[in-house]
């Protein structure tokens, strides 16, 4: 959980704590999503990142599952990769070590800095950018937009904008995975962030950014303690 009795504590299961007292105050709802509250969570992290709630060091598990056993037939080597929402870049990285073009995007100014300087021979790939205002020239852009525990991140009024938004990065063949904190409530219950997703939600508002499922969406339990329930899914263009 991010919010349990208005402190911030990890986001991971492991090790759950909290991150600082003088965020108690800072967490309601409409600050939760905007650019200035992602940036005062790195910024205030002083370059530790084990107080970054949701940064475990390593790339998304699921991602790498989902490289290792299905993108080698759906995304050739070579291809154009966005990775949103990329805080320091653990995504990214893996991403570049298989050998595709990736552009690594953020709206935190501090996280993209941070990403750079640990990855400084890739440093021009990590960009700062808004998903909700992106360069012109990325529109339709990438074969693969890759989208990991963003969507849970933002109220349930920015979701379908949102998903708008990823569809729009993608090439008229592009892929959208997404992997996000699952629900069987309607996040509209849950005293977030984060607003967890039911596969419904994720298949209306994708839905109506003209995407379809490419492939069943995938349900399971990750090795956390407790153990989070995720989802992970693949769209295309309908
Ligand atoms: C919950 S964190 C997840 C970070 C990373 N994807 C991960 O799984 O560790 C959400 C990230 O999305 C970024 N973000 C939030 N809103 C954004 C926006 N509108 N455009 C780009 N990045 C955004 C935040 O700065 C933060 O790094």
């Amino acid at each position: 959980m991010w919010l349990e009795s208005g402190i911030l504590v990890r986001a991971s299961g492991k090790g759950a704590r909290a991150v600082g007292s003088e965020l108690m105050t800072t967490t309601t709802q409409p600050l939760a999503t905007s650019v200035d509250y992602f940036e005062s969570i790195y910024a205030d992290a002083q370059g530790d990142a084990s107080r970054i709630p949701w940064e475990d060091g390593h790339a998304s598990d699921a991602l790498i599952n989902w490289l290792n056993t299905v993108a080698p037939s759906l995304v050739r080597c070579g291809a154009r990769v966005a990775v949103v929402g990329c805080g320091l870049g653990d995504d990214a990285r893996a991403l570049i070590h298989r050998g595709y073009e990736v552009t690594a995007f953020d709206c935190s100014d501090t996280a993209v800095h941070w990403a750079q300087s640990l990855d400084p021979s890739n440093a021009g790939r990590y960009v700062h950018a808004n998903l909700f205002d992106v360069p012109p020239r990325w529109h339709h852009r990438f074969d693969l937009v890759v989208e990991v525990n963003n969507l849970q991140s933002l109220t349930t009024d920015l979701r379908q904008e949102a998903a708008t938004a990823l569809a729009n990065l993608l090439t008229p063949h592009g892929r959208l995975l997404v992997i996000c904190r699952a629900a069987e409530t309607p996040a509209e219950f849950v005293d977030g962030p984060p607003w967890p997703l039911t596969e419904s939600e994720l298949l209306e508002a994708t839905a109506l950014a003209g995407l379809v499922p490419d492939s069943p969406l995938s349900s399971f339990s990750d090795d956390d303690d407790p153990a989070v329930l995720q989802l992970r899914a693949v769209f295309r263009r309908a």
